[in-house]
């Protein structure tokens, strides 16, 4: 039986497969590569020394998702796949509707037919909004800001719809705050297209000379020195809640909600500070305006993954950019070099 990651070769999914594959499940990725390249499936075996299959699909065309399910035994699946800038979404909302919507649609309306009735879902500590207070706990308000946000959040209602029709799914709603870092072989990280919106990202790409400076956005919120305060995950930690998710819906029916972060927040500065010291590169900074939608600061409550799944977020800020650094350092240009 295997476990079918959509999104695999993405940044969340490629360390997920290296953690499944390291457990002893086989993997089938499916990814249409849109924000992702496929040499990052040959560094995962090579991590891993196992193979795993590729399909180059897209979720929208439904008939070639469907032939993943015809010829493969699949015990789960992994839900990652989906467009994800905010701004993006903003500019361009019916792309992200469409994409996100109708592309779990059409997964869910699959795995019916095919009775695999086993889901995590990769959502967002964007679907808390700003309106509440932090830490957020799974039961506070949900409310999202942005299309990218609202996708998220139909598509926890979605599941939860499924859920009450059919008590037989088993199905796991994952609430990411900020993953960053990478692998701490220094081969798969982080590799966004352009300019990177994310703050890790930005910070490196300085670091290697990429960037000249990193703008912060705002520096009079409501923390401690003024910058957004953030709970930032590493990515590795973050992939390996997946499977202690996944061990979860092996044994129980149900859809439940879990928050993935360390229950800390970090200011912008502070993680400055942190990669300056662990790099010994220095980061020139700016600051500048707030980015309209940011909010002050959003860290988790993640004692209910640590009491229903047994999982704790073991690695520090110093950790995360030590190993972001390494992947940006061996990889100037992502996979691209
Ligand atoms: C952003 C998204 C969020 C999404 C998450 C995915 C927005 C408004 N929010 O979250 O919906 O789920 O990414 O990882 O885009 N910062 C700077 N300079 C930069 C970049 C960021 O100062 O160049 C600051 C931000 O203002 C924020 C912090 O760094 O205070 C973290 O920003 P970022 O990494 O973009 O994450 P979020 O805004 O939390």
């Amino acid at each position: 039986m295997s476990i079918l990651v959509t999104g695999g070769a993405g940044y969340i999914g490629s360390h997920t497969c290296v953690e499944l594959l390291d457990a002893g499940f086989e993997v089938i990725v499916v990814d249409n590569f849109s924000n992702s390249k496929s040499v990052v499936l040959n560094r995962i075996e090579s991590i891993t020394g196992k193979p795993l299959k590729l399909y180059a699909i897209d979720l929208l065309h439904r008939e070639a998702l469907e032939g993943v399910f015809e010829v493969n035994a699949i015990e789960a699946v992994i839900h990652l796949a989906g467009l994800k800038a905010v701004g993006e979404s903003v500019d361009n909302p019916l792309w992200y509707y469409k994409n996100n919507i109708t592309g779990t649609l059409n997964l869910l309306e699959i795995m019916n037919k095919y009775k695999v009735n086993k889901m995590v879902f990769s959502s967002s500590a964007t679907v808390y909004g700003a309106s509440s207070s932090v830490p957020n706990s799974e039961d506070s308000p949900l409310k999202a800001n942005n299309p990218y946000g609202r996708s998220k959040l139909m598509i926890e209602e979605i599941l939860g719809d499924l859920y009450r029709s059919n008590p037989d799914w088993y199905i796991s709603i994952l609430r990411y705050f900020n993953p960053v870092g990478a692998h701490e072989s220094g081969r798969i990280g982080e590799d966004p297209h352009g300019i990177p919106n994310n703050l890790m990202p930005h910070i490196s790409r300085v670091a290697v000379g990429r960037s000249d400076r990193l703008s912060i956005f705002g520096s009079d919120y409501d923390t401690p020195d003024g910058t957004g305060v953030r709970d930032y995950i590493h990515v590795v930690d973050l992939a390996k809640g997946h499977l202690k998710a996944l061990e979860k819906i092996n044994r129980v029916s149900g859809i439940n909600y879990y928050n993935l972060g360390t229950g800390r927040g970090h200011s912008v500065l502070e993680v400055i500070k942190m990669f300056e010291s662990v790099t010994g590169r220095n980061i020139p900074y700016s600051l500048t305006n707030r980015r309209p939608g940011d909010i002050d600061k959003c860290y988790a409550d993640p004692t209910k993954a640590k009491v229903e799944l047994d999982w704790v977020a073991r690695k520090t800020l110093s950790d995360m950019c030590r190993d972001a650094w390494r992947w940006q350092k061996n990889n100037p240009n992502g996979y691209e070099g």
